[in-house]
């Protein structure tokens, strides 16, 4: 596990070492009583609140709020969950993690690996554009390619992890309450930096599990204070890849798996594309629950998005980070919903 690697459908040798020193843990409350190790990321920091003004008189919005990730160590949301996986693998005595990527997980996932003091393994499919395996690399992670689409990474990473002691840090239900409670930080700020409750909180779609926490964090802030309001959840995912946005426009009960095969990823709608989402039925309880709505955002439109967010308010965003705010902003335009504070999450700056 010493030297860097990139190789194809051959996951290294465990080599796992037991910790002696476990991270000192701080426990967090969250709506469902579960105690998680807290992300390690210090939230009165780095993660702005910023006062959209020239988009509000574009777009004839009343307040517009846009949440930004960008500042996160790795730029993407994403270094949330990978702390919080981090911090539990340590704490339960294990010497490596491993995940599946499309690319934004991997890179938080090997840095936060690193900090901890952790071997990470990371599982990426082979036709996959993934720019970010350099940094992957440089923090000492090990690639492997798969010949497979995403879930299929997933599932070479989970068993990888079955057989070997090696701690799985994928999205999916023995990881969710760790992952939601790590995201629903991003819903807890929120709330508590805004005056006044928010109607409308959007955010990007691809397991699901970043908005279902967002909600779960004005869950349990509205739990805790009566004059805490939760806001409706809309979601926003790439044109007709997504289950989750699917199940929803069909009216499905549950999250319904889409035909594999009809699945097609480009370098800019890669973060959000997949057949199956891990935490969809979570994801679409919370749009449910709330009175909100999922819709689709075509690549040019996240492309056109990204630019403007760069030349009107000065973020350089991810193109497939602003999902959510392109479904917002549609939705607007077509039924102009009611006033009141909106926010956009955008997950992640152009890397
Ligand atoms: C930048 C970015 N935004 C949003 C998402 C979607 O997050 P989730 O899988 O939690 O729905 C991803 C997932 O890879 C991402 O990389």
């Amino acid at each position: 596990m010493n030297e860097n690697r990139e190789r194809i459908d051959e996951p290294p040798a465990a080599g796992y070492l037991q910790q002696q020193n476990a991270a000192k843990q701080y426990p967090l409350y969250f709506p469902n009583g579960q105690k998680v190790p807290s992300s390690g990321i210090d939230s009165r920091c780095g993660h702005p609140l910023i006062r959209a003004h020239g988009l509000e008189r574009r777009f004839g919005l009343e307040k517009l709020f846009l949440k930004f990730e960008g500042f996160n160590p790795t730029g993407t949301q994403k270094d949330r969950i990978a702390a919080a996986q981090a911090a539990d693998a340590r704490s339960k005595g294990f010497g490596q993690i491993t995940l599946a990527t499309c690319g934004n997980y991997g890179v938080a996932g090997a840095r936060a690996a690193a900090d901890a003091g952790l071997d990470c393994v990371i599982f990426i499919p082979a036709k996959y554009h993934t720019r970010r395996i350099t940094e992957m690399l440089n923090v000492g992670a090990t690639i492997v390619r798969v010949e497979s689409d995403y879930e299929g990474a997933v599932e070479a990473s989970r068993s990888y992890a079955e057989k070997s002691w090696v701690y799985d840090a994928n999205p999916g239900p023995n990881n969710a309450h760790v992952q939601l409670a790590a995201y629903a930080e991003i819903g807890r700020e929120i709330a508590g930096e805004l005056a006044e409750n928010p109607a409308l909180v959007a955010a990007p779609l691809s397991n699901g599990t970043t908005l279902a926490g967002v909600y779960q964090g004005f869950d349990s802030a509205a739990r805790e204070n009566a004059s805490k309001r939760r806001p409706k959840i809309v979601g926003g995912s790439t044109l007709r890849q997504n289950p989750i946005v699917s199940s929803f426009l069909n009216g499905s009960e549950r999250c319904v798996d889409l035909d594999p095969s009809a699945i097609r990823e480009t370098s800019v709608n890669e973060p959000l594309v997949n057949w199956r989402a891990a935490d969809g039925d979570i994801a679409l309880d919370a749009i449910r629950e709330s009175g909100g709505w999922a819709g689709y955002a075509a690549d040019y439109r996240l492309v056109e998005t990204s630019r403007m967010l760069r030349r009107e308010v000065g973020i350089d965003v991810l193109p497939a980070a602003t999902a959510g705010l392109v479904v917002l902003l549609d939705s607007h335009r077509l039924h102009h919903q009611d006033g009141g504070t909106f926010v956009a999450v955008l997950t992640g700056r152009r890397l």
